[in-house]
């Protein structure tokens, strides 16, 4: 009799939320945090946000910010609705959403944790559903899409920002993997793969731990260069890393264009869906070397974009803008 010895395996699937809730505080979304009010926010990209969505809510009663993370954009929009309520399921998230209302004179917020996928609200609840960079983060867009149906009035509006990943494909990312070793503070050796797909627009997230007794750990841990910057690109790919590793954690998200991110919404029973596209105004100046120049018109620059969002070609942008009403 043979017999054949399995591997156990060491891949563990994670949802985004669970990332999110692990960099709450830490990284972009706590510069995001001390950097509170938009006069003090340098992000072009960021501002064209929170106009778009004030362009698109303004004057609406009871609003839903889905994936509110840190209250962005919900803190900047709460003066022009009668009232917001923003969730999240990363318990963290929801708790500096909340230390930033404390700290602000806002009175119309409630940031709670819950759950997109399975909400707690009754039907009918609210007239505006906002979602800023939060779809591509559920696991399951479609329960999402149809709590989100059952939860707006009829003719209520949904307003949603999504990375463009055509742009992206085109200008900074690439098909095959990007990995990275990182020598942590702790001695830890991580390494980070992120592949994407074409069919479907998919985009896999890999984080492990070398094992340091390990052939590569050795290697890594005598090669000089990396002990000194901590950090290692590298060619490997997962599939070269994984006899090394002793665990690996992934998640994966599924990515949009334009046409992907309308037809989900159609599939799903919404109707009247425009895409616009936004996110040029930050990369022409930055180019052009004009950038610093014009800080100072940051404000009234991102306005004009908003503005003009509508005929921006979604094809040629770096975000996606997709409005939309409750059928
Ligand atoms: C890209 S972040 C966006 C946060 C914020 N809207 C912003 O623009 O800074 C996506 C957010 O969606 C949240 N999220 C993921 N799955 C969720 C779910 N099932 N229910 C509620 N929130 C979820 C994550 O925890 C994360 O805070």
């Amino acid at each position: 009799m043979v017999c054949v010895m399995r591997r156990r395996s060491i891949f563990k699937k994670v949802e985004q939320w669970e990332i999110y809730n692990r960099i709450a505080g830490h990284d972009n979304y706590a510069d995001v945090d001390k950097k509170f009010l938009p006069k003090e926010r340098y992000d072009w990209t960021l501002l064209t946000e929170i106009e778009l969505f004030r362009n698109a809510v303004k004057g609406c009663e009871k609003v839903l910010d889905i994936g509110c993370g840190t209250g962005h954009p919900s803190l900047y929009i709460a003066e022009d609705v009668r009232s917001i309520i923003g969730i999240d399921k990363s318990e963290r998230m929801i708790e500096t959403a909340k230390n930033r209302l404390k700290r602000s004179r806002i009175d119309n917020i409630i940031f709670k944790v819950e759950d997109a996928e399975n909400l707690e609200f009754s039907s009918k609840s609210f007239d505006a559903i906002i979602l800023c960079g939060s779809l591509a983060s559920l696991s399951n867009k479609k329960k999402a899409l149809q709590e989100i149906r059952r939860v707006l009035t009829k003719n209520g509006k949904v307003a949603c920002i999504e990375a463009n990943w055509l742009y992206q494909s085109m200008h900074e990312r690439h098909f095959h993997g990007e990995g990275n070793f990182v020598l942590t503070e702790k001695g830890l050796i991580r390494y980070r793969y992120v592949r994407r797909s074409v069919r479907p627009r998919m985009e896999t997230d890999y984080r492990c731990v070398i094992n340091p007794n390990s052939v590569l750990g050795k290697k890594l841990l005598s090669n000089h260069h990396f002990l000194e910057c901590k950090t290692l690109k590298t060619e490997m790919s997962i599939e070269e890393v994984e006899p090394y590793c002793d665990e690996i954690e992934y998640d994966e998200q599924e990515n949009f264009d334009g046409e992907t991110i309308a037809r989900l919404f159609k599939e799903n029973g919404f109707k009247d869906i425009v895409v616009s596209g936004y996110g040029i105004m930050y990369d022409l100046l930055n180019n052009t070397g004009l950038v610093n120049k014009m800080v100072s018109y940051m404000k009234e620059l991102s306005k004009a974009e908003a503005n003009i969002s509508e005929v921006l070609d979604p094809l040629k942008t770096e975000m996606l803008f997709l409005t939309c009403k409750c059928s």
